[in-house]
């Protein structure tokens, strides 16, 4: 049976990642506004990508035999001055992700929840990989500046992305 306060914290959690599907789905919309769909593909990809990892949550909250309840989500940033502000914000929503699933691993450590830091582990890893995901565009978009030719060249690239396997938990 899942403790009370890590199954609150974990519900939270469904909702930060659904939340984060639902601000990369914003993203895409604004770069699909400004005729950059290799962009919108990226952000679309990434926005699945929440989804799984809600579900991961989602799922593992039922297999402890706990309860699931859904909270309400704000609305997502729709506004954005360009490309580089769109990756720059989704570093830093990233950043503020990591410090969530820490707290979360520092709450199962706290309850000698051994199930669920195993559970964890999966988002620990997973995140210095979204970190990175958007930091290397962040850094690819201030080295090429945003002259149409560049962005057109990367705009081809992050059109490019395939979904990221996501074994593990759930
Ligand atoms: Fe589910 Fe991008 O963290």
């Amino acid at each position: 049976m899942l403790d009370k306060a890590i199954q609150d914290a974990m519900n939270e959690q469904i909702k930060n990642e659904f939340y984060s599907a639902y601000q990369y789905l914003s993203m895409a919309a604004y770069c699909e506004s400004v005729n950059l769909p290799g962009f919108a593909h990226w952000m679309r990809t990434q926005s699945q990508e929440e989804m799984e990892h809600a579900m991961k949550f989602y799922d593992f909250i039922l297999a402890r035999n706990g309860r699931v309840v859904l909270q309400a989500m704000d609305q997502p940033v729709v506004d954005f001055s360009s490309p580089l502000e769109v990756f720059e914000q989704a570093l830093e929503h990233e950043r503020e992700v990591t410090a969530m699933i820490n707290d979360l691993y520092g709450l199962a450590i706290r309850e000698n929840d051994y199930a669920s830091q195993a559970f964890l582990q999966w988002f620990v890893t997973e995140q210095v990989e979204e970190e990175k995901n958007a930091g290397d565009v962040v850094d690819t978009l201030k080295m090429v500046g945003e002259k149409s030719e560049s962005l057109f060249l990367l705009d081809r690239e992050l059109g490019g992305r395939t979904r990221e396997e996501q074994p593990g938990p759930g």
